[in-house]
């Protein structure tokens, strides 16, 4: 029996060529030039003035928050539904998280409850726009934020390939975040790319990325810094997967739908309204009532084909633990919640045998 994974990243020879090219070019392997060319296709992809590599997601989110001044004693505004490293960002400096429950219909940051939780200490709002969804007001966070000067963090690590009415998620908030981590749509092993177009912004990550050097190559340091940088390794594997993005965004909406069609008459799974003109789901989540969600894992874990439960509502990780707060969608998204297999390398016969298994297991 072979399995069906949950997520995997897909290259192929394209990929292999490229990285024996460049080894056999002299490339030193760090960051130079094929970063640059990297970052200017992810920049043209998404439309923003500028674009930073960084080592990947997690610290490219540290990145941001430091060369803004988040630190200790500030407050940062968190979902308390995303993968755990952005709030991590935020605590690593010191600052203190504040969680705010989710909207269920896009399980992104909830507006009014953003708004109310809001305080003179808070620095910064990290808006995750989870899988490819934005909230309905998203111009409004920017504008929330802009007015009281409070920095506008957008979490896209989920989002490559997702819009709003033509303007690219990762792109609304005075900073934008793609990872390019193993299960994302395309991937660089580990990477992460930050993107503005506020140039002052852009100068600061930079200095920040390098030491704080006043320029690159001389040791001047004007500003605190470290070592962010990404290699030219994984820029020529980037600058491949960059080429078969168009297509995997395409794939992704058409796997989304297939699932959809061929569940809709399951009752137990409920799918989130998605608009697939804006949206390319990098992961198909679904709803499981009925508290049947762990049996239906085990059936189809015992015919290889793999999930993977949503994250947990973040407050009550041991990391975090908030035991007083409640945060009843994150908390109930977080029973219900399952990312189906969702790979773009998944082929139209293995959509419809996973569907069947779990048609199969609601009928029985
Ligand atoms: C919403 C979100 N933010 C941040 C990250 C961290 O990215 P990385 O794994 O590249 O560090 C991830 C990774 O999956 C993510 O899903």
């Amino acid at each position: 029996m072979y399995t069906i994974l949950q997520m995997e990243p897909w290259f192929d020879e394209k990929e292999a060529r490229a990285v024996f090219d460049y080894m056999d070019s002299g490339g030193w392997v760090t960051e130079f030039s094929r970063t640059r060319e990297f970052e200017e296709s992810v920049k043209r992809y998404v439309g923003s003035r500028y674009s930073a590599a960084v080592p990947n997601g997690a610290l490219g989110l540290t990145l941001a928050l430091a060369i803004s001044g988040v630190g200790y004693g500030d407050e940062v505004l968190v979902p308390d539904f995303t993968m755990v490293a952005t709030a991590n960002a935020a605590k690593m400096l010191g600052a203190r998280v504040t969680f705010i429950d989710i909207d269920p219909k896009t399980l992104c940051m909830d507006f009014e409850l953003m708004k109310k939780a809001v305080s003179s200490k808070t620095k910064a709002v990290i808006l995750v726009t989870i899988n490819g969804r934005y909230p309905e007001e998203i111009e409004s966070f920017v504008l929330f934020c802009r007015e009281r000067n409070i920095l506008l963090l957008e979490d896209a690590a989920q989002s490559l390939g997702s819009f709003k009415d033509g303007k690219h998620l990762g792109t609304f908030g005075d900073i934008g975040l793609f990872s390019f981590s193993a299960p994302k749509i395309i991937t660089t092993g580990q990477g992460g790319i930050l993107v503005t177009d506020n140039e002052e912004i852009y100068e600061k990550i930079k200095k920040y990325r390098d030491f704080g050097k006043e320029k690159p190559g001389e040791d001047h340091y004007i500003t605190m810094g470290s070592n962010f940088k990404f290699t030219d390794i994984q820029a020529v594997i980037g600058l491949e997967q960059m080429k078969k993005l168009p297509w995997r965004v395409e794939r992704k909406k058409q796997i989304f739908s297939l699932y959809e069609g061929n569940l809709k008459n399951v009752q137990e799974i409920s799918f989130l309204p998605t608009n697939l003109k804006n949206t390319s789901p990098w992961f198909i989540d679904v709803m499981i009532s009925g508290g049947m969600k762990e049996p239906l894992r085990k059936h189809l874990k015992e015919r290889g084909i793999e999930t993977r439960l949503f994250f947990p509502a973040l407050h009550s990780e041991p990391a975090y633990a908030r035991v007083n707060e409640t945060y009843p969608v994150a908390e109930k998204v977080a029973v219900d919640g399952l990312w189906l297999p969702s790979s773009s390398k998944l082929t139209d016969k293995e959509i419809k045998y996973i569907c069947k298994e779990i048609t199969d297991f609601f009928v029985r």
